[in-house]
């Protein structure tokens, strides 16, 4: 058989999936596994949602809708953004897709010539890279810290400028380590930007997942890069719509055009029925997003109160997302030598499914996501901490 494309089969699986699917087959394997591993929402879909798709099923709305998404769709978007997010679009700027993951990559055919840089801070979101990689883009990624907690560094992102550099992808609140931007941080990144012409893709997936108080700024609100930017969001997280797959974009008409044709000759329209229930999502009062957004606090405290309880171990505390990203470099050994040998050690020896560091680029951490009940993640978490006390052990007795 001739040789399939090279650019593909440098992409990789999605570490997380990959993880999921490996804890999966455990459990199917009659084993008690405690799976962490998916950025998920536990929950179902608010009534409201799901009655707005029974209707749309009813009234036969399983047609072809135009390819930016329906009018009533795109108008409610369009309202979200000024009362939520303080930026200003006209429909003409707005593009409906399958999953604000499908609107990246989108975004990224519309931006990228072969060989552009594409900059993004680290630890970063799986998926990004292979993004840019598929775009023919060239990733860039510019470290933050554990010392640092993770926090992104405006200096750190113009040292890694170079003439070939065409965008930033800012991911705030952060997957995998739950840091909100604040707005002097996006300010300072604007600055940059702007300066250096860059494009921002602003994935704000996250934006109603918040802890501590904490508040979520739009970049695209400040008027010096509001022509550059590109706002991503979506129905997944904050509505518990993952299976629906409808996410979009907001930017400068240039981009939503050319993005859109991309998306006329990939994809087509995102699914009718699923328009009807992001738009019921959008348009109507929808309490269990905070409620949803609570429980997730709760979780996040359960875990830090476990995770901290145990020594030699590094953590930051997320402020918003549904992940806690934790540093295990101390426990490792003679047996455990990097995130994926953690990884497959935690899961084999002590049944819980975590996703190792490396696929976000930090091969001395982990990642759990805190999307399953309460009990479940206690247990998992118990779990962590007793394979890392073993570690411990392990290294005191070879040590005597
Ligand atoms: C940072 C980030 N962006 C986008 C997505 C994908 O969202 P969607 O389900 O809307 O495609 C995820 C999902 O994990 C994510 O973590």
């Amino acid at each position: 058989m001739r040789a399939l494309s090279q650019k593909v089969r440098e992409i990789r699986l999605s570490q997380t999936l990959a993880f999921t699917m490996k804890a999966r087959s455990l459990k199917e394997a009659g084993i008690d596994v405690v799976s962490l591993t998916a950025g998920e929402p536990d929950f179902a879909t608010p009534p409201v949602i799901k009655d707005a798709a029974v209707r749309a099923i009813a009234a036969d709305f399983t047609h072809y809708t135009p390819n930016q998404g329906t009018r009533e769709l795109l108008l409610a978007i369009i309202k979200k953004f000024e009362a939520e997010n303080g930026l200003y679009f006209s429909p003409e700027q707005i593009l409906v897709s399958s999953g604000a993951k499908h609107a990246v990559y989108n975004a990224l055919q519309a931006i990228c010539d072969p060989g552009d840089e594409v900059l993004l801070f680290s630890p970063h979101w799986v998926s990004y890279p292979d993004m840019i990689r598929l775009a023919d883009g060239v990733p860039v990624t510019v470290p933050t810290s554990m010392e640092e907690d993770f926090r992104p560094n405006a200096d750190r992102l113009r040292e890694a400028i170079t003439p070939r550099s065409k965008a930033v992808i800012l991911n705030s609140p952060s997957n995998p380590t739950g840091v909100v931007f604040t707005r002097e941080e996006l300010g300072a990144v604007a600055a940059v930007a702007r300066r250096h012409d860059l494009y921002i893709i602003s994935d704000e997936i996250y934006e109603k997942v918040l802890f501590d108080a904490c508040i979520h700024h739009s970049i695209g609100a400040d008027k010096r890069v509001q022509d550059q930017v590109i706002t991503v969001n979506g129905m997944s997280k904050a509505y518990a719509m993952t299976g629906w797959r409808i996410g979009y974009m907001g930017g400068p008409v240039a981009v939503i055009e050319e993005a859109a044709k991309v998306q006329s000759q990939v994809t087509s329209n995102a699914n009718s029925v699923a328009q009807m229930a992001a738009l019921a999502a959008l348009s109507s009062p929808v309490p269990e997003v905070e409620l949803m957004r609570r429980e997730f606090e709760h979780r996040r405290d359960a875990a830090m109160d476990i995770l901290s309880s145990i020594r030699e171990i590094e953590v930051v505390r997320p402020q918003g997302a549904m992940y806690l990203f934790f540093g295990v470099r101390n426990f490792y050994g003679a047996t455990v030598r990097s995130s994926m040998d953690m990884a497959l050690y935690l899961l084999e020896r002590h049944h819980v499914g975590v996703v190792p560091g490396s696929a976000f680029g930090d091969d001395g951490c982990l990642r759990i996501s805190f999307t399953c009940a309460m009990e479940d993640l206690t247990r998992g978490v118990e779990r962590i901490k007793r394979g890392l006390e073993e570690l411990l052990l392990e290294r005191t007795n070879a040590n005597v």
